[in-house]
């Protein structure tokens, strides 16, 4: 199973991307502000409403923000077939889903039950165009390329995490409904550990041979670790909701899950060290970075399950929450959009150049974003979640504030950044219009 061949030709206009990519950092900014005024008692529960709130401008406003983009660019590229209407789909997707996240935030924010209600339906309606698309499409798709299985996999854990996510937000949404609170674990995991990390796993197979010129992934990897991680949630579901009368399965099913996302934390550091160009690639850092939180929570995870004791305090769920949102899914999808948006601009600047002398013109993939800034972006958001960690340990420290300015600073760092790529795609645009 060799890397999969890419049909660029199939690849959709540069707006249907960078339309979610350039909105992301917006949604990080908003939940570093929500968490600055909200002070340090915003981190002694995983229950304060406000880190509800929050936990979705950054789940939905920034990770499946790009998530999404990046999905709609990849399938007609990866799987050759076109999305139908591309531009009107992504136009769709893109307001729905900054709409129903705006009402989901505020809604959980401050108990308001309306906004929750109307969010609740703007967002079924963005993840079932969103997952009809991806699933229609990818079954006219000739590749049987790991990436594209996965992403299957990906969608389809998406659609466990929302209707479990609507189910729970209807709790929120009207009084006369009990909040199923047992379900939130499963929601959060189904949607972490199933559409994040299968996506994740998905695109890293095609990703880091790719752009960090490193080996590919063993082929028994990429055959059989996402349906054994499907089936192992599938068990651990199970587990949860259909045998709680047998915590064995539960647990067992859970070490399991630790181990296979362990398997894919250090195989991905491992090519990552042993790749062939050692140069200093701020895409590497930001994967090491996601990688090395991802592989933290396997003992903090393991040790909730080991003791009743640890599992109560509110400390420990916290910090896994925020390895796994900021220190490993926010970290890798940065460290993504590092190389797929000057990939995307040279791609389009070439589509447009029409000799030898325009296409001459087009800077170099590496220069398209300034390397010096994505490593200060690296830095404020390194730190940024050092802070948050620390703030969780000592919450009556102001630590907080220093932690969301840092994270505010690094999600506008981001944005501008990718705003400096279209700028350059921009000017070369407009020089190569000059010489016509
Ligand atoms: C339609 C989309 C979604 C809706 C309506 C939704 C709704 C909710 C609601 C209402 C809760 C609070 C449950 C409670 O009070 O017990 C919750 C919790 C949570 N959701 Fe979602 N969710 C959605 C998508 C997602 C996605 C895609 C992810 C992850 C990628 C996610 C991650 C979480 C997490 C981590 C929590 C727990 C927060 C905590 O324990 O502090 N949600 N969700």
């Amino acid at each position: 199973m060799n890397r999969i061949s890419l049909s660029l030709d199939q690849s959709p206009a540069l707006s249907v991307p960078v339309r979610f990519f350039l909105t992301a950092p917006l949604f990080g900014l908003a939940a570093a502000i929500t968490l600055f005024q909200a002070g340090p008692t915003v981190l002694t529960s995983r229950w304060i409403p406000v880190l509800l709130g929050t936990t979705h401008l950054l789940v939905l406003g920034f990770i499946a923000m790009v998530m999404i983009g990046a999905v709609l660019q990849l399938l007609p590229v990866l799987a050759a077939t076109p999305v139908k209407k591309p531009e009107l789909v992504s136009t769709l997707l893109h307001v729905l889903l900054s709409s129903g996240v705006v009402l989901l935030g505020t809604g959980l924010t401050w108990g308001y039950q309306w906004p929750v209600k109307i969010a609740l339906l703007l967002l079924s309606v963005t993840f079932l165009i969103f997952i009809v698309t991806v699933l229609t499409t990818l079954r006219h798709s000739p590749s049987v390329h790991a990436s594209i299985k996965t992403m299957r996999f990906a969608v389809l854990a998406l659609a466990v995490t929302v209707m479990l996510g609507v189910f729970l937000g209807a709790g929120h949404g009207w009084p006369n409904i009990a909040l199923a609170r047992q379900y939130t674990d499963l929601h959060l995991v189904w949607g972490l550990f199933g559409w994040v990390g299968l996506l994740t796993i998905g695109v890293a197979y095609q990703v880091v041979p790719m752009f960090q010129m490193t080996q590919e992934y063993p082929l028994l990897m990429q055959r059989w670790l996402t349906p054994l991680l499907l089936l192992l949630l599938l068990l651990w579901s199970w587990g949860q909701i259909g045998l709680p009368m047998y915590p064995a399965l539960t647990w067992i099913t859970g070490a399991l899950l630790a181990i296979v996302f362990t398997c894919f934390g250090i195989w991905t550091l491992y090519l990552q060290i042993r790749r062939r160009r050692r140069v200093a690639d701020i895409t590497v850092w930001f994967w090491q970075l996601g990688m090395l939180s991802l592989l933290a929570c396997v003992p903090l995870w393991a040790a909730t399950m080991l003791s009743s004791y640890v599992a109560h305090i509110p400390q420990y769920s916290l910090v896994l929450g925020i390895l796994m949102i900021l220190g490993f899914a926010i970290s890798v999808i940065n460290g993504m959009l590092y190389k797929i948006l000057p990939f995307l601009i040279w791609v389009h600047l070439q589509k447009r150049a029409y000799d030898r002398e325009t296409r001459r013109q087009i800077p170099n993939v590496k220069k398209i974003l300034s390397y010096e800034y994505m490593r200060w972006q690296f830095l404020l958001h390194l730190l940024a979640l050092l802070l948050f960690l620390g703030a969780i340990w000592w919450p009556q420290s102001p630590m907080i504030y220093l932690a969301a300015t840092c994270f505010a600073l690094s999600c506008m760092m981001l944005w501008t950044n990718l705003l400096g790529g279209l700028h350059a795609y921009r000017s070369c645009v407009v020089q190569m219009e000059q010489k016509k």
